[in-house]
């Protein structure tokens, strides 16, 4: 399979995972030795999140009761569409699971890697991102939200952050950033030294350290993780754990590929009318069923290939159901239509709660992050149409 764009910053064409899997050294994730607490998550019994670098730490902390946190980011540059859920869904687990939570608004990777100026970044992160996470459920209790650009107002604590970005930059050379990442310029240098201050910086003494940190993160973003695990053994200024890795598949697109939030016929946003996530799916479902009704009754329809199916392998909870689902598509017996039906009634349910509590979510921003006045304003009133 050709890997046609991988590095964090562009991903393209097919994912093969297991190479990426013995490529990079990562281990696969045993959904049996999980703590018990992460079994029934869909994510991690179907393998979505399917390998891990170091996840024992967290099991340990987990089973002896000590504090551990997570640690992921986000750069705001895109709408926010079903495939996000997916790391959203992860921290609000580890939340639930007793993790004080870091989420790194990755603005200044934004500027530096898409020139998307720092206010754009604030609006798109608020507006599309920070929002859905609260309405799909997460809480203030123990959660520090930040902008790269702006750590803290507490000067201490920003001082550490940028402190840490700074001395990693001497553990690190530029050879080994141009194998990492392909195309080097200055300003992807100052960002993946600043993701890497964003996965380690919980562990500073200014913050909660020493503290075991997991980082859910897709696959494509493990060339960061390589990097700053790296420097995290060779820096001596400060005493720094490797911290523990997940990678989580992507959902894929509408018609195959990476679903992508450019790309109105690959995604179903999570703001997007019962109306439209009708149309989507059924016309740009790619589709394993057979041509005519005569031959998919007789050979039956291609689940594995189907991207309504796809779909509801992470969203329909039911084991039994999703089996069901899928020996009915196989056997001919339920149509390519009929699936798709499925998949927009599943959709459109838990898009009408989330858009119901989207709205709500916006009034308890300040819980959340620090607002200005007109902030306050501006989202108290705040309304999508
Ligand atoms: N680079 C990540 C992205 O493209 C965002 C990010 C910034 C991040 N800092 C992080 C992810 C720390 C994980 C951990 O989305």
């Amino acid at each position: 399979m050709a890997e046609n764009k991988f590095t964090p910053w562009e991903v393209e064409g097919d994912i093969d995972y297991d190479r990426l899997m013995t490529k990079f050294g990562i281990k696969p994730l045993d959904w049996k030795q999980l703590p018990e607490i992460f079994k029934p998550n869909v994510l991690f019994k179907r393998n979505k999140i399917f390998a891990h670098r170091d996840f024992n730490k967290i099991s340990e902390a987990i089973e002896n009761g000590k504090p551990f946190c997570m640690m992921t980011g986000l750069m705001p540059t895109g709408k926010f569409h079903i495939g996000h859920m997916i790391l959203a869904k992860q921290f609000i687990e580890y939340q639930k699971a007793g993790a004080k939570l870091y989420i790194a608004v990755a603005d200044i990777e934004a500027f530096q890697a898409r020139g998307q100026s720092l206010e754009v970044s604030r609006k798109k992160a608020i507006e599309e991102y920070i929002s859905n996470y609260i309405a799909l459920g997460l809480k203030p209790e123990n959660v520090e939200i930040y902008f790269q650009s702006n750590r803290s107002s507490d000067p201490v604590k920003a001082n550490a952050y940028y402190r840490l970005q700074n001395l990693l930059a001497r553990h690190i050379t530029f050879n080994e950033f141009r194998a990492t990442y392909g195309d080097v310029t200055p300003g992807k240098m100052t960002a993946g030294l600043l993701q890497a201050a964003d996965m380690l910086h919980p562990q500073l003494k200014e913050f909660d350290g020493p503290i075991p940190t997991i980082v859910p993160v897709g696959t494509d973003q493990d060339p960061h993780i390589r990097l700053a695990r790296d420097m995290a053994r060779k820096i001596k200024e400060v005493k720094l754990n490797t911290f523990s890795s997940t990678y989580h598949v992507f959902v894929p697109g509408l018609g195959g590929g990476k679903m992508s939030s450019s790309d109105e016929t690959s995604h179903i946003g999570l703001t997007e009318s019962a109306k439209v996530v009708k149309k989507k799916v059924n016309k740009y479902a790619f589709s394993g069923g057979q041509v005519t009704l005569e031959e998919h009754r007789k050979l039956g329809g291609n689940p594995d290939v189907d991207i309504s199916y796809q779909w509801l392998t992470f969203f329909e909870e039911d084991d039994a159901k999703l089996k069901q689902i899928y020996d009915s598509y196989k056997s001919g017996e339920l149509l390519s239509g009929e699936l798709k039906a499925i998949l927009i009634e599943k959709l459109n349910t838990m898009l009408e709660v989330h858009q119901s509590n989207r709205k709500i979510a916006f009034k308890n921003l300040d819980q959340f992050i620090e607002l200005t006045s007109d902030e306050k304003k501006f989202y108290n009133n705040y309304s999508e149409e």
